[in-house]
């Protein structure tokens, strides 16, 4: 069943029927009720009395709309709790700095040089032939830090480990803390590049030694289709958008459940007018947890444009796990 809902939604010979596709822009909060009746979709309060260090370019969590799917325990998504320049920032971090070297890129030494392979972002960017431009950008899939993921043996290695940035950690522990999961250990990380029509098939994250612990997943760019099934394939999966700004966590039973992308749809567009609504924020609030140049920055019109061209026909995800549990030291 789940392959077969991954195929219709795949199809590149017509358009897919998108329905059944839960769109959260659609429950409108009326007094803590979805005035649309979807007994899949519940709104979820997050209460949290204990204070929190806040990270500029997040909204305050009394601010954030957030839901649980009642067929999926476990599976909670906070609909872009993001400012404007707080996903600048996270787009910006994904594309300049998260795939440099140590961190491990998925580009192939027989297709790409080392300059390509230790630094895409620059060499993408410094690139002026049309063709070769598309072919570098369109190459970039993932790259992976903290516990690099090693795909071929699915396991985790005490070896194979870069640093895990100070920023997204920050970010993970706000969002484990505010959801009352005030252990959890941000250790590896996939970042996700999907220009529109690419997928990523069906599967279970099942490699972490901590089966546990949530995985927290940050969407940028433009819009998913998430597919979140059951612990077998036999099971009818749920269909969601996934649209920029957008978290989601997968806790609980729904930890290891399928669950894959089959599409991405081009809906976002350029944003500049939200950014200037917006309060100027770096004025008060503590910079430190963040790269200040690059929050400041985001918001120049030239030094944001590459940035704005890549997304505006791709989507990135930020899948972020714990990999030890609590009490080892090493795998
Ligand atoms: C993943 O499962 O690794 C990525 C999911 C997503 O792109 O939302």
């Amino acid at each position: 069943m789940f392959k077969l809902v991954f195929k219709q939604y795949k199809t590149k010979s017509s358009t897919p029927d998108l329905r059944d596709v839960i769109n959260f822009d659609d429950f409108e909060i009326t007094q803590n009720d979805l005035r649309q009746n979807d007994n899949n979709v519940q709104r979820l309060s997050i209460i949290n009395e204990k204070p929190i260090q806040m990270i500029p370019g997040i909204k305050s969590p009394n601010d954030w709309r957030s839901y649980k799917l009642t067929h999926h325990p476990g599976i909670v998504i906070i609909r872009n709790p993001f400012t404007e320049r707080g996903r600048r920032y996270w787009i910006a971090r994904c594309l300049r700095d998260y795939p440099r070297t140590p961190n491990v890129v998925n580009l192939n030494e027989r297709l790409f040089n080392d300059s390509v392979r230790s630094d895409w972002w620059k060499q993408l960017n410094l690139c002026s032939d049309k063709d070769e431009f598309q072919r570098i950008k369109t190459a970039m899939r993932w790259t992976t830090f903290g516990y690099h993921h090693n795909w071929d043996t699915k396991l985790y290695d005490e070896q194979m480990k870069s640093s895990f940035p100070e920023d997204l950690s920050s970010l993970c522990r706000l969002f484990a803390f505010t959801l009352g999961y005030s252990d959890f250990k941000p250790e590896a990380a996939i970042v996700n590049y999907y220009p529109v029509g690419s997928t990523l098939s069906g599967h279970v994250d099942h490699s972490e030694p901590n089966k546990t612990a949530p995985l927290f997943s940050f969407s940028f760019g433009q819009t998913a289709i998430f597919l979140i099934g059951g612990t077998t394939l036999e099971e009818k999966p749920t269909a969601i958008y996934l649209q920029s700004g957008d978290v989601m966590i997968m806790s609980g039973e729904s930890r290891l459940c399928y669950h894959a992308v089959p599409r991405i749809i081009k809906t976002q567009r350029d944003s500049t007018s939200m950014l200037a609504s917006e309060q100027d924020d770096d004025s008060e609030i503590e910079l430190k947890l963040l790269d200040t140049a690059l929050f400041k920055n985001v918001c120049e019109p030239t030094f944001w444009e590459p940035f704005s061209n890549y997304v505006d026909d791709s989507r990135i995800n930020i899948n972020v796990r714990q990999v030890l549990n609590l009490g080892d030291f090493k795998l």
